[in-house]
């Protein structure tokens, strides 16, 4: 498995490869979740390309950028276990030459649900993916349902800018209690771990959005949103300082 720290070296390399791309940008801290995606990705495409990238841009709370998990050289061997092709490991300087002056902003959908609590989250989304998008050349890109609005804006970008890639969905990966995977869940304490699983259960069960944002509160968690928005019920809510989301079909 190839590790690029540089761009340039990386930029040569990928166009060195022939056949179907496959991409998976990530920030590390990498499960099951993300796994899934890179054997979508691994079963689809000649060549899979990962990148690992805290991007900071995207962080509306300093101590959120803060406290992200970091797994680095577990993170390496596990993707080198699976047979992914190379590793993109940018750094800031790289990444934003122009310190962010340039951004991609949607004016609708971005606004929304997460949108609307984590001002300027999904500009830094969207910058950095397409970005990442310009130095990978992929065909193929892999992203998560769990990250609905998010996956949507970037199916959304693609379309808009005539971007030459296709995106393919990944179905969340849960635990046995349905708790979805998520990077963060590794900052629950074990009270907050029992109840997490509940969020999945409620938003499965209620009859509407407004109940399940009761139901919710009355178990104690912080309820940011719960809203039914294409044909999906999305939710966000915190357990202490943990902020979890998840979406189910309805
Ligand atoms: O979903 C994520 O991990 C990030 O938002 C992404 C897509 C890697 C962009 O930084």
């Amino acid at each position: 498995m190839m590790v690029f720290n540089d761009i340039n070296e990386f930029k040569q390399w990928r166009l060195e490869q022939m056949g179907l791309i496959g991409f998976v940008p990530t920030m590390g801290a990498l499960h099951k979740g993300h796994f899934e995606l890179v054997q979508t990705s691994l079963n689809e495409a000649d060549i899979t390309i990962v990148s690992i990238f805290v991007n900071p841009t995207q962080f509306d709370n300093k101590e959120d950028l803060a406290n992200y998990p970091n797994s680095l050289g577990d993170d390496l061997n596990a993707l080198e276990d699976m047979g992914v092709s190379a590793v993109f490991l940018p750094n800031y300087e790289m990444l934003y030459p122009d310190d962010f002056k340039y951004k991609v902003t949607e004016t609708e959908l971005s606004q929304k649900f997460c949108g609307a609590s984590r001002p300027g989250h999904f500009d830094g989304v969207l910058t950095v993916v397409l970005k990442l998008f310009n130095i990978c050349i992929p065909h193929n890109v892999y992203f998560g349902e769990k990250d609905f609005q998010q996956m949507t804006l970037i199916e959304g970008m693609i379309e808009a800018l005539f971007l030459p890639i296709t995106l393919v969905p990944v179905p969340t990966v849960r635990e046995e209690s349905g708790l979805a995977l998520s990077s963060r869940n590794q900052r629950l304490n074990s009270e907050q771990k029992q109840l997490a699983p509940k969020l999945n259960e409620v938003l499965k069960n209620a009859s509407d959005a407004e109940q399940a944002q009761q139901q919710l509160t009355e178990l104690g968690f912080n309820v940011d949103y719960v809203e039914d928005w294409n044909h999906r019920r999305l939710a966000a809510a915190w357990l202490g300082d943990v902020r979890l989301i998840d979406n189910v079909e309805v």
